[in-house]
């Protein structure tokens, strides 16, 4: 370490680090990653300069768990998500989309906790105080116990962390937020690191909750490495078709809740207004006694979620026929399709098929093959099933209709908006018994199911 200012290459994907540069990164197989950076070798990052400050182990017993606040924020859909309200001294990434609302749904939830009576802290290094007061006022009154900061040097927002001791502190956005002791630019893969690990030690030194909202690529990863997602506590992603007013936020890393729950909110005049029944929201505007269309319910965490599936199947003009689907999985189509042709011997390999899920939410549950094949089915034969029939099930390659997890809540749902038939897998009518006032018909293959319509 002779040199000072040396240059390093950085894998933007993973943060893999290398002297020279590399078609090829070694650690994640990723092609033309490396980007250059001047760093300055001597200065050891920050999670390593506090472990030199004498760590001492303790044993399990020693550590009280009562430790482990939740400070409940009030937005229902934001406090599931992050398994019931936000850990004191934890440190979470809000990554989505520009303009698809991560700034208006944080300075919600410095609102809501202000209103509380907790000293909230909103720091930008992207907007003027002026732009953030004026997005401000469209979300309501302010108390002023929340303070804004424009600051994007991060010594400089620790020394007001330190002094004025908020219970929240929101990061908007981390690609913006420099380290001084770091020669590269904001942004860079060391710089977001190395910001990253000194908020962590702030949050986890001072027990302050940290929000950083993080920029996403063209992929649809956050910028900077891999690394990031790993360093924080919790990783929440922000979907949604940019033309539909309805926002998902996900969660898709936390270590102290379940990743499978979702948020639903809708962007409104007022900022985000959570969407309490999802399901009558997505089914809204499905049209009446049409074919190729069929509601399925998918199990989104502890939530059933209704969802329209459309097919539209049609003779191909080409030498082999286009198979296309938005919100669940290509292949999946490829395989059911197939599975039709083979055990329903229905001459599928001159149609091309478009499936859709309707709202554009994106659904990875294969719960919803039963649906997918009876709308493909329905498609085909230009045969409109019955507009108060919803059907799930996974579907094996011999045609089979397997049990799903928690058939009961599904139909449920299914009750409480309306439906009047179910087709399930048959594996699942013994734990629904107990349901009434719905038709429910179990069945075991595609071949059955298609019978049942
Ligand atoms: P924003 O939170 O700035 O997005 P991000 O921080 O993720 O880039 O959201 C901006 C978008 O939301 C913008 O297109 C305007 C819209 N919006 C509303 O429709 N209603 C509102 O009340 C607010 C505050 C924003
Ligand atoms: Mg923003």
């Amino acid at each position: 370490m002779a040199k000072k200012d040396s240059t390093v290459y950085f894998c933007n994907e993973c943060g893999y680090e290398s002297s020279k540069w590399m078609g090829q990164c070694p650690a994640c197989k990723a092609w033309n990653t490396f980007v250059e950076e001047k760093v300055d070798k001597k200065i050891l990052s920050s999670s390593a300069k506090r472990n030199e400050a004498g760590s001492k182990p303790v044993s399990l017993s020693q550590i009280s768990t009562d430790e482990e606040e939740r400070e409940i924020i009030g937005i229902e859909e934001l406090d599931r998500v992050l398994g019931g309200g936000i850990v004191s001294g934890s440190l979470t990434l809000v990554g989505g989309d520009p303009g698809i609302g991560k700034s208006t749904l944080l300075l919600q939830v410095c609102k809501m906790l202000s209103d509380k009576g907790k000293e909230v802290l909103y720091v930008s290094g992207e907007e003027s105080l002026r732009q953030i007061k004026l997005r401000a006022v469209r979300i309501g009154q302010m108390k002023d116990n929340l303070k804004l900061l424009c600051e994007t040097n991060l010594a400089a927002i620790e020394e007001v962390i330190i002094k004025t001791k908020p219970a929240v502190a929101v990061i908007d956005s981390i690609q913006t937020m420099y380290d001084e002791e770091i020669g590269s630019a904001p942004g860079s893969v060391s710089q977001v690191r190395e910001a990253t690990a000194v908020l962590m030690r702030i949050a986890k030194e001072q027990g302050v909750s940290v929000f950083i909202v993080g920029h996403v690529t063209k992929e649809g990863t956050v910028a900077g490495p891999r690394v990031l997602e790993h360093m924080v506590d919790t990783v929440l992603y922000f979907e949604g078709d940019r033309h539909a007013s309805y926002r998902i936020l996900r969660a898709v890393k936390n270590r102290f809740g379940s990743t499978n729950e979702i948020g639903v909110f809708e962007m409104k005049n007022d900022g985000l207004n959570q969407v309490i029944n999802p399901s009558e929201f997505m089914l809204n505007g499905k049209p009446l006694n049409s074919s190729g269309s069929i509601v399925s319910c998918s199990m989104e965490g502890t939530r059933p979620i209704l969802i329209e599936i459309q097919a539209l199947v049609s003779r191909t003009s080409f030498g082999f026929p286009r198979r296309q689907s938005a919100g669940s999985d290509t292949n999946r189509l490829n395989l059911l399709m197939a599975v039709l042709e083979k055990r329903l011997d229905m001459p599928l390999s001159d149609q091309d098929a478009y499936v859709n899920i309707a709202g554009g939410i994106k659904i990875s549950e294969p719960a919803i093959d039963l649906g997918i094949v009876m709308a493909i089915v329905s498609s085909y034969r230009n045969k409109a099933i019955d507009d108060k029939t919803i059907a799930f099930g996974e579907v094996g390659l011999s045609g089979e209709v397997r049990a799903v997890s928690q058939a009961g809540a599904r139909v449920s749902e299914a009750k409480k908006l309306g439906f009047e038939t179910c087709i399930v897998p048959f594996g699942c009518i013994d734990s629904l018994k107990d349901i009434k006032g719905i038709k429910i018909i179990g069945v075991k293959n595609i071949a059955q199911a298609i019978e049942a319509i």
